[in-house]
């Protein structure tokens, strides 16, 4: 069987959506699925492309014990949007800007907060302009659990 590609995207893919792929990773090998789930991120913008994370995503990552070695920045793709099964974005704005890559049909794009029902907040704020990484960091954890769940419910895994 073909692995379930989940795609997470931001703007810049330094802060939020380095983060998102690193907490999911790390969550998928824990429960034994790393051959069963293909992890990757991206941004809408490709203004950081080639950059690894932003220094305080690396912190807040370093903190946890999380790995993220080798992640480096780009953009996304058209091809992104239809290789991906599962392609979940941070916040409003990158669903908008996610339009203009989708120009020939496309996945369904979620929205990684959604993925989290009981959170009040709905979207993951950019810290590239709060700095708040570790708040950026529990959103994170909550909707990657919560995407977890649904994409074992959904693909039987
Ligand atoms: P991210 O944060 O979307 O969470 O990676 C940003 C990083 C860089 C910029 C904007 C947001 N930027 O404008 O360069």
């Amino acid at each position: 069987m073909q692995p379930v590609g989940v795609l997470f995207v931001c703007k810049g893919n330094i802060c939020r959506s380095p983060m998102a792929e690193a907490v999911f990773r790390q969550m998928v090998q824990a429960e034994g699925l790393a051959a069963q789930i293909r992890i990757d991120s991206a941004g809408t913008g490709d203004w950081h492309a080639g950059e690894p994370p932003h220094q305080g995503t690396r912190q807040v990552l370093q903190e946890k014990g999380i790995d993220y070695a080798g992640i480096q920045a780009r953009q996304v793709t058209p091809d992104d949007l239809r290789d991906f099964d599962y392609v979940v974005a941070m916040d409003q704005e990158n669903l908008r800007d996610l339009r203009r890559f989708q120009a020939g049909g496309g996945r369904t794009v979620h929205l990684l907060m959604d993925f989290a029902p009981a959170s009040p907040v709905r979207e993951v704020p950019d810290p590239w302009y709060t700095g708040r990484f570790h708040e950026v960091y529990d959103l994170v954890e909550a909707g990657c659990r919560g995407l977890l769940v649904h994409i074992r419910q959904r693909e039987g895994i």
